[in-house]
């Protein structure tokens, strides 16, 4: 199956408030069906201050009255399963709001019984922080409670405490929010910084990274030695695990970790008892060039346990836009190889129209991170803007002035436009999406690279009954390349006729998808493939 992140404050508005809700995930379901995806994952919906926008959940079983309430999300999970696709709920474990019960309980006094919810400790001798571990949003990742004259952790704001897992009380409350969403009929959880679960007890400090440069994010100049990636965290994601299996059907748990590849695998679990997807977001991170794709893909598909199963992100809510990453033209390759690897592909919404991070005026900044740490680029408000829908006022987002700028192209740039246009980058999502529900090559078959270049990468997915081939130019030049006797099933560009042979001329920024045909007659031309 493919997943679609819906960012759901810049989604679609149906109440004028200028951000988007549950009944305006509704109303467009019916354009991710046409698109081809197979699941929504949402981010946070849950009461919240919205001082990370949601990540900050002040009530884990309540829905925030921006977005609606619990019966307009039942009828979203109902209208969603009506049309096949399944429905992911952001999971955030790791910490919850300040102004959640449970913290406003722990903070009450010492002895509160759950003042040991959270991770409280004792000032260093002279008064200061118990070490030096550092918010990922800039500043420690400790605040003093003058009351109570002990310090308690945070891996993000100090308004977002770290529960300590460790009390076996956390545990079942926590797994209790799953049983809540479960028995509301979704179908998985996206599970929120899994990495920072649990911090080492001794308290020891991070060392330094000798690799961080200035400009670089404040949080990344010590290793997360003993605050992320312990060991512990595999205990709890069984746990987690064993209640979702507890459902009937199939149920998705996705884990969101930054880590490098050979960690990332043991969060399948030791016995494939972990995240059915540990989140991949190596493609966002390594260089846009063949062979650094080619050596990832490979070495990540060696390192993947046996019967694991693997998943590429291209796209999601903290990181700058594909676009802007990759460059316009490299769009549609990337769309290419984002849902012709072998695995299952995240998409983030406002990507399959190729839109870039917008860049945002200083009094419109609303992000913590931007706000914390201004200058560095950190902010991610620019990927974050409203989607574009149509030319009609605010983008067909909202009927009043939408939270965040709208990315300055929408009048030209946006899903309408793109839905009437066959040579758009929506369209080449749906023409890619439908072809993978039609050639279980693309899913199931095996991959194996043919050949990367400092221009080229090409690669075969097969199965026993076919072949099939992408050749990628992720180069800004005209690039000579040899094709095995094929037929056309997708293309990038202008490339017209079906039947490939031999020397070709790759443009820039053009991928193919091709059949080989092994001796197989032709499939007709591509311009006679029913249109996206
Ligand atoms: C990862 C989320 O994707 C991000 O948006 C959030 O700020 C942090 N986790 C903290 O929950």
């Amino acid at each position: 199956g493919v997943i679609y992140e819906i960012y759901a404050r810049s989604f679609q508005d149906t109440n004028g408030d200028g951000l988007g809700d549950l009944e305006g995930v509704i109303t467009r379901l019916d354009y991710l069906v046409g698109l081809g995806i197979d699941a929504i994952w949402l981010s946070p919906i849950y009461r919240s201050p919205m001082r990370d926008f949601g990540y900050d959940v002040q009530d884990h079983v309540a829905i925030d009255p921006l977005f609606g309430d619990l019966a307009t999300f039942d009828r979203l999970v109902r209208e969603a399963h009506a049309r096949s696709l399944r429905v992911i709920l952001d999971y955030i474990p790791n910490h919850c709001s300040d102004q959640h019960l449970w913290f406003r309980e722990s903070r009450s006094n010492r002895t509160n019984p759950r003042r040991d919810w959270f991770i409280w400790r004792d000032p260093a001798p002279d008064g200061g922080p118990p070490n030096n571990w550092r918010s990922e949003f800039g500043g420690p990742a400790w605040t003093f409670d003058a009351a109570t004259r002990q310090y308690y952790y945070h891996a993000f704001l100090p308004s977002q405490p770290d529960f300590n897992w460790r009390h076996p009380h956390v545990r079942a409350a926590m797994v209790n929010v799953l049983r809540f969403w479960l028995d509301h009929h979704v179908d998985g959880f996206r599970v929120d910084a899994i990495h920072h679960l649990f911090e080492a007890e001794t308290l020891a400090d991070n060392p330094p990274n000798p690799d961080w440069r200035a400009g670089e994010p404040p949080a990344e100049a010590l290793l997360r030695d003993h605050t992320v990636d312990q060991a512990e965290v595999h205990d709890a994601v069984a746990e987690m695990r064993r209640l979702t299996d507890t459902y009937a059907g199939d149920r998705a748990l996705i884990g969101e970790a930054y880590l490098p590849v050979d960690r990332l695998m043991a969060y399948y679990g030791s016995a494939l008892d972990g995240f059915h997807l540990p989140f991949n977001f190596h493609l966002m991170t390594i260089p846009w060039q063949p062979l650094a794709v080619a050596r990832l893909v490979e070495d990540y598909e060696a390192k993947l346990p046996a019967g694991g199963w693997p998943n590429w992100v291209l796209g999601n809510h903290d990181r700058s836009r594909l676009a802007s990453r990759v460059g316009p033209g490299q769009v549609k390759v990337a769309a290419m190889l984002l849902l012709t690897l072998r695995g299952t592909p995240t998409l983030y919404q406002g990507d399959e129209l190729g839109l870039e991070d917008v860049p945002i005026p200083p009094e419109r900044v609303r992000d913590p991170w931007e706000l914390n740490v201004p200058g560095l680029g950190l902010g991610r408000d620019p990927v974050r803007t409203p989607m574009v829908w149509s030319p009609a006022p605010n983008a067909g987002f909202s009927g009043s002035d939408p939270w965040l700028p709208l990315s300055p192209g929408w009048r030209t740039i946006n899903a309408a436009r793109q839905a009437a246009d066959p040579r758009s980058t929506l369209s080449l999502y749906r023409q890619l999406l439908a072809l993978r529900r039609d050639h279980p090559a693309l899913t199931h078959g095996s991959y194996r690279t043919v050949g990367a270049t400092d221009q080229i990468l090409a690669y075969e997915r097969q199965t026993d009954d076919e072949r099939l081939q992408i050749v990628l130019n992720m180069s800004g030049d005209v690039v000579r390349w040899t094709v095995p006797a094929s037929t056309l099933m997708a293309a990038s560009g202008d490339r017209v006729g079906s039947r490939l042979d031999g020397d070709l001329l790759l443009q820039p920024g053009e991928g193919l998808l091709l059949e080989i045909l092994d001796g197989r007659p032709p499939r007709p031309a591509i311009g006679d493939l029913p249109s996206p």
